[in-house]
């Protein structure tokens, strides 16, 4: 059996009158690539919110490595090893690629004010040396050809894994993707595959992917769970979550059967 790292047990969640999560339990395998799937509004991105601690459960439990991350505040979250991207892109765009992961990284190798205005010695070093890793992890997602480009003049795919990148700068064991592969171009979403699966084999990453797009979901993914109208109402390998006629129903209707196939 595999060891799970991430367990979202019984959670629900609120706002006023709406239930955006109704008792929803996923588990996360440690090394796998997990997707939750499901139409608009279903309460993927909320189910992201809670892991993070930017929305609170009115019940159940979220437990990472075995300890609760009920309550705690996201910075503390992020401390604990679990990193995010968000729907809408949140890069630097008059920024170079490199510099905006060197931002990401700034706490990891943040040293004085009184150093960085002197320009010495110490500051010195810690810029280069994270300048080093900042393109390290520029490699990682295959933007080593777009380090002086502006953030904003990259093409959206590049966008979107620059963002991986940045995700990455804290280090996590975990990394949550919100809709990384919406409005990309087919060739676009074949590299960002080769990104996700690569980072997994060579960092151990576990990633947990929300999307619709089924050239991401169906090709990369070892599991896959599927919300709808907060609920979860399957769960499988893609395979199984493909072939159930119930998902297919209820996720995107009679009409958009032939959307599975790709
Ligand atoms: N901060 C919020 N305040 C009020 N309603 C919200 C909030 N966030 C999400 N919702 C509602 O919860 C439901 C699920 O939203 P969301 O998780 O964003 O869905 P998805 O990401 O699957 O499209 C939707 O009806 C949405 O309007
Ligand atoms: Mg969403």
């Amino acid at each position: 059996m595999m060891e799970r790292l991430l367990h979202v047990d019984g959670v629900s969640v609120r706002f006023g009158g709406l239930v955006a999560l109704d008792k929803v339990s996923v588990k996360i395998a440690r090394g796998s690539i997990h997707a939750v799937i499901g139409p608009n509004g279903a309460g993927k991105s909320t189910l992201l919110n809670v892991v993070t601690g930017l929305y609170r459960a009115s019940e159940g439990d979220v437990t990472f490595e075995g300890q609760t991350l009920s309550g705690r505040a996201p910075h503390l979250i992020t401390r604990e090893g679990i990193a995010r991207t968000f729907q809408n892109t949140e890069l630097f765009g008059e920024m170079t690629a490199l510099d905006n992961v060197v931002v990401a990284l700034d706490r990891r190798y943040a040293c004085s004010g009184i150093n960085a205005a002197l320009h010495d010695g110490r500051w010195r070093a810690s810029e280069t040396a994270a300048r080093r890793e900042a393109r390290e992890l520029l490699d990682l997602v295959g933007l080593s050809e777009d380090e002086d480009e502006a953030a904003a003049a990259l093409p959206f795919g590049k966008q979107r894994r620059l963002e991986i990148a940045r995700a990455l700068a804290t280090q996590p064991k975990l990394l949550l993707l919100d809709e990384p592969a919406a409005g990309l171009r087919a060739a676009e979403i074949e590299a960002l595959n080769r990104v996700l699966l690569d980072l997994r084999a060579s960092r151990g990453l576990t990633i947990l992917v929300i999307d619709h797009v089924m050239a991401l979901v169906m090709a990369i993914s070892d599991r896959i769970s599927v919300l709808n109208f907060g609920r979860k109402i399957a769960e499988g390998i893609p395979e199984e979550v493909r072939a159930s006629p119930e998902v297919i129903e209820a996720y995107l209707g009679k009409k958009a059967a032939h959307a599975f196939s790709a």
